[in-house]
Protein backbone atom coordinates (compact mmCIF):
# COMPACT_ATOMS: atom_id res chain seq x y z
CA UNK A 1 0.00 0.00 0.00
CA UNK A 2 2.70 2.46 1.44
CA UNK A 3 4.83 1.10 -1.54
CA UNK A 4 2.14 1.93 -4.40
CA UNK A 5 1.22 5.19 -2.53
CA UNK A 6 4.93 6.75 -1.73
CA UNK A 7 4.48 9.70 -4.19
CA UNK A 8 0.66 10.47 -2.65
CA UNK A 9 2.54 10.31 0.73
CA UNK A 10 5.71 12.80 -0.07
CA UNK A 11 3.07 14.73 -1.32
CA UNK A 12 1.47 15.78 2.00
CA UNK A 13 4.86 15.78 3.64
CA UNK A 14 5.86 18.54 1.57
CA UNK A 15 2.82 20.49 1.83
CA UNK A 16 2.48 19.43 5.46
CA UNK A 17 6.15 21.81 5.80
CA UNK A 18 4.76 24.56 3.13
CA UNK A 19 1.24 25.06 5.37
CA UNK A 20 3.29 25.29 8.78
CA UNK A 21 5.78 27.36 7.45
CA UNK A 22 3.05 29.59 6.26
CA UNK A 23 1.44 29.72 9.48
CA UNK A 24 4.53 30.51 11.39
CA UNK A 25 6.50 32.81 8.86
CA UNK A 26 4.77 34.46 6.87
CA UNK A 27 2.29 37.55 6.06
CA UNK A 28 0.00 35.40 4.61
CA UNK A 29 -0.69 33.46 7.35
CA UNK A 30 -0.77 36.37 10.06
CA UNK A 31 -4.51 36.52 10.52
CA UNK A 32 -5.03 32.84 10.75
CA UNK A 33 -1.77 32.59 13.13
CA UNK A 34 -3.31 35.39 15.48
CA UNK A 35 -6.48 33.77 15.68
CA UNK A 36 -4.86 30.82 16.70
CA UNK A 37 -3.07 32.89 20.02
CA UNK A 38 -6.08 34.34 20.43
CA UNK A 39 -7.60 31.11 21.19
CA UNK A 40 -5.14 30.17 23.17
CA UNK A 41 -2.82 27.75 21.28
CA UNK A 42 1.11 28.07 21.91
CA UNK A 43 3.84 28.68 19.07
CA UNK A 44 4.72 25.03 20.85
CA UNK A 45 1.19 23.54 20.12
CA UNK A 46 1.37 24.54 17.24
CA UNK A 47 4.68 23.41 16.44
CA UNK A 48 4.18 19.93 17.72
CA UNK A 49 1.17 19.38 15.85
CA UNK A 50 2.66 21.23 12.53
CA UNK A 51 -0.62 22.84 12.57
CA UNK A 52 -0.17 25.25 9.32
CA UNK A 53 -2.04 27.20 6.50
CA UNK A 54 -3.34 27.36 2.83
CA UNK A 55 -3.62 30.32 1.21
CA UNK A 56 -6.80 31.13 -0.12
CA UNK A 57 -5.66 30.29 -3.94
CA UNK A 58 -7.29 28.42 -6.52
CA UNK A 59 -3.74 27.18 -7.02
CA UNK A 60 -0.73 26.94 -5.01
CA UNK A 61 -0.82 23.77 -3.83
CA UNK A 62 -1.76 22.33 -7.20
CA UNK A 63 1.20 24.52 -8.58
CA UNK A 64 3.62 23.26 -6.14
CA UNK A 65 2.61 19.78 -6.58
CA UNK A 66 3.26 20.28 -10.31
CA UNK A 67 6.67 22.33 -10.17
CA UNK A 68 8.20 19.42 -7.97
CA UNK A 69 6.75 16.77 -10.72
CA UNK A 70 3.93 15.48 -9.08
CA UNK A 71 1.47 13.15 -11.03
CA UNK A 72 -1.48 15.18 -10.61
CA UNK A 73 -4.17 12.66 -11.23
CA UNK A 74 -2.21 10.67 -8.18
CA UNK A 75 -2.90 14.01 -6.23
CA UNK A 76 -6.47 13.94 -6.84
CA UNK A 77 -6.72 10.20 -5.92
CA UNK A 78 -5.04 11.27 -3.07
CA UNK A 79 -7.46 14.63 -1.98
CA UNK A 80 -4.97 16.94 -2.17
CA UNK A 81 -6.44 18.58 -5.53
CA UNK A 82 -9.71 18.56 -7.33
CA UNK A 83 -9.89 18.18 -11.11
CA UNK A 84 -11.75 20.87 -13.50
CA UNK A 85 -14.15 19.55 -16.24
CA UNK A 86 -11.82 20.85 -18.48
CA UNK A 87 -8.88 18.61 -17.40
CA UNK A 88 -6.99 20.90 -15.33
CA UNK A 89 -6.67 21.12 -11.32
CA UNK A 90 -7.75 23.28 -8.35
CA UNK A 91 -6.74 23.31 -4.92
CA UNK A 92 -8.78 21.50 -2.42
CA UNK A 93 -7.74 23.35 0.38
CA UNK A 94 -8.21 27.20 0.16
CA UNK A 95 -7.53 29.87 3.29
CA UNK A 96 -7.63 27.34 5.51
CA UNK A 97 -5.95 26.45 8.97
CA UNK A 98 -4.63 22.84 8.18
CA UNK A 99 -4.27 20.38 10.35
CA UNK A 100 -1.92 17.12 9.33
CA UNK A 101 -3.59 14.05 9.86
CA UNK A 102 -0.90 11.16 9.92
CA UNK A 103 -1.53 7.30 10.20
CA UNK A 104 -0.80 4.60 12.60
CA UNK A 105 3.06 5.13 11.78
CA UNK A 106 3.19 9.17 11.85
CA UNK A 107 3.02 9.41 8.48
CA UNK A 108 1.25 12.15 7.07
CA UNK A 109 -2.14 10.84 5.08
CA UNK A 110 -4.65 13.72 5.06
CA UNK A 111 -5.44 17.07 6.69
CA UNK A 112 -8.39 18.72 7.98
CA UNK A 113 -8.61 22.76 7.27
CA UNK A 114 -10.71 24.99 9.06
CA UNK A 115 -12.45 27.99 8.40
CA UNK A 116 -10.56 31.03 10.22
CA UNK A 117 -14.66 32.70 10.48
CA UNK A 118 -17.42 30.26 10.41
CA UNK A 119 -20.37 30.93 8.05
CA UNK A 120 -23.27 28.78 7.32
CA UNK A 121 -22.51 28.23 3.65
CA UNK A 122 -18.51 26.37 3.96
CA UNK A 123 -18.21 23.30 6.80
CA UNK A 124 -16.32 24.40 9.55
CA UNK A 125 -14.03 21.93 8.86
CA UNK A 126 -12.98 20.61 5.56
CA UNK A 127 -11.74 16.83 5.80
CA UNK A 128 -9.51 14.92 2.89
CA UNK A 129 -12.19 12.41 1.10
CA UNK A 130 -11.55 8.83 1.47
CA UNK A 131 -8.64 7.67 -0.23
CA UNK A 132 -6.35 4.47 -0.12
CA UNK A 133 -4.41 6.20 2.61
CA UNK A 134 -7.11 8.01 4.68
CA UNK A 135 -9.74 6.41 5.87
CA UNK A 136 -11.97 8.25 8.79
CA UNK A 137 -12.89 4.87 10.71
CA UNK A 138 -9.17 3.84 10.73
CA UNK A 139 -7.20 6.75 12.06
CA UNK A 140 -7.34 8.28 15.15
CA UNK A 141 -6.18 12.31 15.21
CA UNK A 142 -2.69 11.80 17.38
CA UNK A 143 -2.72 7.79 17.92
CA UNK A 144 1.29 7.51 16.91
CA UNK A 145 1.81 10.84 19.30
CA UNK A 146 0.19 9.46 21.69
CA UNK A 147 1.43 5.70 21.67
CA UNK A 148 4.11 6.21 24.53
CA UNK A 149 1.81 7.85 26.87
CA UNK A 150 -1.09 5.71 26.50
CA UNK A 151 1.11 3.02 27.43
CA UNK A 152 2.01 4.94 30.14
CA UNK A 153 -1.05 6.21 31.86
CA UNK A 154 -2.64 2.97 31.05
CA UNK A 155 -5.54 4.99 29.74
CA UNK A 156 -6.10 6.93 26.56
CA UNK A 157 -8.55 9.18 26.56
CA UNK A 158 -11.16 9.68 23.64
CA UNK A 159 -11.88 13.52 22.19
CA UNK A 160 -13.78 14.51 19.77
CA UNK A 161 -12.49 17.02 17.69
CA UNK A 162 -8.43 18.72 16.55
CA UNK A 163 -8.49 21.34 19.23
CA UNK A 164 -9.50 19.17 22.04
CA UNK A 165 -6.34 17.41 21.59
CA UNK A 166 -3.65 19.81 21.27
CA UNK A 167 -4.92 22.32 24.14
CA UNK A 168 -4.63 19.68 26.75
CA UNK A 169 -1.73 18.23 25.41
CA UNK A 170 0.38 19.37 27.83
CA UNK A 171 -1.48 17.82 30.65
CA UNK A 172 -3.02 14.65 28.92
CA UNK A 173 -0.66 13.10 26.51
CA UNK A 174 -3.00 10.24 26.37
CA UNK A 175 -5.84 12.30 23.52
CA UNK A 176 -6.81 10.67 20.21
CA UNK A 177 -9.54 12.00 18.59
CA UNK A 178 -12.33 10.25 16.28
CA UNK A 179 -12.53 13.79 14.01
CA UNK A 180 -16.44 13.92 14.57
CA UNK A 181 -17.48 10.19 13.06
CA UNK A 182 -18.15 7.99 15.40
CA UNK A 183 -16.24 5.29 17.07
CA UNK A 184 -15.34 2.41 14.71
CA UNK A 185 -14.69 -1.26 15.13
CA UNK A 186 -10.82 -0.64 13.84
CA UNK A 187 -11.00 2.41 16.45
CA UNK A 188 -11.29 0.26 19.20
CA UNK A 189 -8.88 -2.36 17.59
CA UNK A 190 -6.26 0.87 17.45
CA UNK A 191 -6.96 1.02 21.15
CA UNK A 192 -7.04 -2.54 22.09
CA UNK A 193 -3.28 -2.82 21.05
CA UNK A 194 -2.52 -0.58 23.69
CA UNK A 195 -4.63 -0.46 26.75
CA UNK A 196 -7.89 -1.57 28.00
CA UNK A 197 -8.60 1.70 29.91
CA UNK A 198 -11.03 4.12 27.98
CA UNK A 199 -11.74 7.65 29.42
CA UNK A 200 -14.85 8.93 27.30
CA UNK A 201 -14.23 13.22 26.58
CA UNK A 202 -16.36 14.34 24.19
CA UNK A 203 -17.98 17.96 24.11
CA UNK A 204 -20.46 18.42 27.13
CA UNK A 205 -22.87 19.51 24.72
CA UNK A 206 -26.15 17.29 24.17
CA UNK A 207 -24.61 15.70 21.24
CA UNK A 208 -21.64 14.80 23.09
CA UNK A 209 -23.48 13.53 26.00
CA UNK A 210 -25.62 11.36 23.36
CA UNK A 211 -22.11 10.24 21.26
CA UNK A 212 -20.41 9.43 24.66
CA UNK A 213 -23.44 7.09 25.93
CA UNK A 214 -23.23 5.18 22.52
CA UNK A 215 -19.67 4.91 22.25
CA UNK A 216 -19.21 3.65 25.52
CA UNK A 217 -21.88 0.93 24.98
CA UNK A 218 -19.60 -0.47 21.85
CA UNK A 219 -16.54 0.05 24.19
CA UNK A 220 -17.54 -2.36 26.93
CA UNK A 221 -19.24 -4.47 24.46
CA UNK A 222 -15.65 -4.69 22.90
CA UNK A 223 -14.44 -5.83 26.23
CA UNK A 224 -12.59 -2.67 27.72
CA UNK A 225 -13.37 -0.54 30.55
CA UNK A 226 -14.62 2.74 30.42
CA UNK A 227 -14.83 5.80 32.44
CA UNK A 228 -16.71 9.10 31.49
CA UNK A 229 -15.52 12.86 31.62
CA UNK A 230 -18.26 14.97 32.19
CA UNK A 231 -17.88 18.91 31.01
CA UNK A 232 -20.17 21.39 32.96
CA UNK A 233 -22.50 24.07 31.08
CA UNK A 234 -22.28 22.42 27.78
CA UNK A 235 -18.53 23.40 27.16
CA UNK A 236 -16.33 21.33 25.20
CA UNK A 237 -12.85 20.07 26.76
CA UNK A 238 -10.72 22.73 24.39
CA UNK A 239 -13.14 25.68 26.01
CA UNK A 240 -12.98 24.02 29.41
CA UNK A 241 -8.89 24.31 29.17
CA UNK A 242 -9.21 27.90 27.76
CA UNK A 243 -11.51 29.28 30.55
CA UNK A 244 -9.58 26.81 33.60
CA UNK A 245 -6.73 25.65 32.48
CA UNK A 246 -4.82 22.31 31.39
CA UNK A 247 -3.91 21.59 34.65
CA UNK A 248 -7.29 22.30 36.03
CA UNK A 249 -8.36 20.01 32.72
CA UNK A 250 -6.11 17.27 34.30
CA UNK A 251 -7.58 17.38 37.59
CA UNK A 252 -11.00 17.96 37.70
CA UNK A 253 -11.98 16.36 34.32
CA UNK A 254 -10.00 13.64 33.64
CA UNK A 255 -8.85 12.72 37.03
CA UNK A 256 -12.17 13.04 37.62
CA UNK A 257 -14.32 10.88 35.22
CA UNK A 258 -16.11 8.34 37.03
CA UNK A 259 -17.65 5.07 36.09
CA UNK A 260 -19.87 3.88 33.11
CA UNK A 261 -22.66 3.39 35.70
CA UNK A 262 -22.20 7.09 37.31
CA UNK A 263 -22.28 8.36 33.96
CA UNK A 264 -25.42 5.94 32.92
CA UNK A 265 -27.27 7.51 36.17
CA UNK A 266 -27.25 11.27 35.14
CA UNK A 267 -27.23 10.34 31.51
CA UNK A 268 -31.11 8.70 32.26
CA UNK A 269 -31.81 12.47 33.62
CA UNK A 270 -31.43 14.26 30.20
CA UNK A 271 -35.13 14.80 29.07
CA UNK A 272 -36.72 13.40 32.44
CA UNK A 273 -38.76 15.96 34.94
CA UNK A 274 -37.90 14.23 38.13
CA UNK A 275 -40.35 16.43 39.33
CA UNK A 276 -43.49 14.79 38.77
CA UNK A 277 -43.91 10.88 39.44
CA UNK A 278 -43.76 9.71 35.78
CA UNK A 279 -40.53 11.11 35.17
CA UNK A 280 -38.92 9.61 38.34
CA UNK A 281 -40.96 6.30 37.44
CA UNK A 282 -39.67 6.20 34.22
CA UNK A 283 -35.93 7.65 35.47
CA UNK A 284 -35.96 4.56 38.38
CA UNK A 285 -36.71 1.80 35.66
CA UNK A 286 -33.99 2.79 33.27
CA UNK A 287 -31.69 2.64 36.35
CA UNK A 288 -32.31 -0.32 37.13
CA UNK A 289 -32.94 -1.88 33.85
CA UNK A 290 -28.92 -0.54 33.59
CA UNK A 291 -28.50 -2.09 37.34
CA UNK A 292 -29.43 -5.87 35.65
CA UNK A 293 -26.45 -5.48 33.89
CA UNK A 294 -23.74 -5.42 36.55
CA UNK A 295 -21.85 -8.22 37.79
CA UNK A 296 -20.61 -7.63 41.16
CA UNK A 297 -23.26 -7.94 43.89
CA UNK A 298 -21.58 -4.98 46.09
CA UNK A 299 -22.03 -2.94 42.73
CA UNK A 300 -25.43 -3.80 42.41
CA UNK A 301 -26.11 -3.12 46.14
CA UNK A 302 -24.41 0.58 46.00
CA UNK A 303 -26.61 1.37 43.34
CA UNK A 304 -30.01 0.19 44.90
CA UNK A 305 -28.84 2.41 48.08
CA UNK A 306 -27.95 5.41 45.88
CA UNK A 307 -31.54 5.31 43.83
CA UNK A 308 -33.56 4.54 47.48
CA UNK A 309 -31.82 7.53 49.61
CA UNK A 310 -32.20 9.56 46.46
CA UNK A 311 -35.85 8.60 46.16
CA UNK A 312 -37.07 7.34 49.62
CA UNK A 313 -38.26 3.84 49.00
CA UNK A 314 -36.75 1.00 50.25
CA UNK A 315 -34.32 -0.75 48.95
CA UNK A 316 -36.71 -3.89 49.44
CA UNK A 317 -39.07 -2.57 46.95
CA UNK A 318 -36.19 -1.65 44.15
CA UNK A 319 -35.13 -5.23 44.45
CA UNK A 320 -38.50 -6.32 44.00
CA UNK A 321 -38.92 -4.17 41.08
CA UNK A 322 -35.42 -5.72 39.91
CA UNK A 323 -36.43 -9.29 39.56
CA UNK A 324 -39.15 -8.40 37.17
CA UNK A 325 -36.60 -7.14 34.46
CA UNK A 326 -34.75 -8.56 32.05
CA UNK A 327 -31.03 -7.33 30.78
CA UNK A 328 -30.81 -5.12 28.04
CA UNK A 329 -29.71 -6.06 25.27
CA UNK A 330 -26.12 -4.27 23.98
P1 LIG B 1 -16.91 20.34 16.90
O1 LIG B 1 -18.04 20.99 16.20
O2 LIG B 1 -17.07 19.99 18.32
O3 LIG B 1 -15.67 21.26 16.62
O4 LIG B 1 -16.55 19.04 16.07
P2 LIG B 1 -14.45 21.61 17.59
O5 LIG B 1 -13.46 20.47 17.55
O6 LIG B 1 -14.93 22.04 18.91
O7 LIG B 1 -13.80 22.79 16.75
P3 LIG B 1 -13.51 24.31 17.17
O8 LIG B 1 -13.14 24.32 18.63
O9 LIG B 1 -14.72 25.10 16.86
O10 LIG B 1 -12.35 24.67 16.30
C1 LIG B 1 -15.67 18.03 16.57
C2 LIG B 1 -14.83 17.47 15.45
O11 LIG B 1 -15.66 17.02 14.38
C3 LIG B 1 -15.02 17.20 13.13
C4 LIG B 1 -13.67 17.81 13.45
O12 LIG B 1 -12.71 16.77 13.56
C5 LIG B 1 -13.89 18.48 14.78
O13 LIG B 1 -12.69 18.68 15.51
N1 LIG B 1 -15.78 18.11 12.28
C6 LIG B 1 -16.54 19.12 12.78
C7 LIG B 1 -15.68 17.96 10.90
O14 LIG B 1 -15.00 17.05 10.42
N2 LIG B 1 -16.34 18.85 10.09
C8 LIG B 1 -17.08 19.89 10.58
O15 LIG B 1 -17.62 20.70 9.78
C9 LIG B 1 -17.20 20.02 11.96
MN1 LIG C 1 -19.00 18.72 19.17
MN1 LIG D 1 -16.15 20.68 20.15
MN1 LIG E 1 -16.55 25.37 18.72
MN1 LIG F 1 -14.10 23.47 20.29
Amino acid sequence: QSEAHSDQLEAHELLAKFYHHLLLNTNEGQEALEYMYARGFTEEQLKTFRVGFALPSWDFSSELLKKRKFDLSSMEQAGLVIKRDDGSYFDRFRGRIMFPINNDRGQVVGFSGRVIHSTKDEPKYLNSPETPLFQKNKILFNYHRARGSIRREQSVVLFEGFADVISSNDFVGHGVATMGTSLSSQHIGMIKRLTNQVIICYDGDNAGIEAAYKAANEIVASGLTVKVSMIPNSLDPDDYIQKNGGKAFRQEVIDSSVSLMAFKMRYFRVGKNLQNEDGRIRYIQSVLTEITALSGAVEKEMYLKQLSDEFDLSIDSLKQQLTSISPPQM
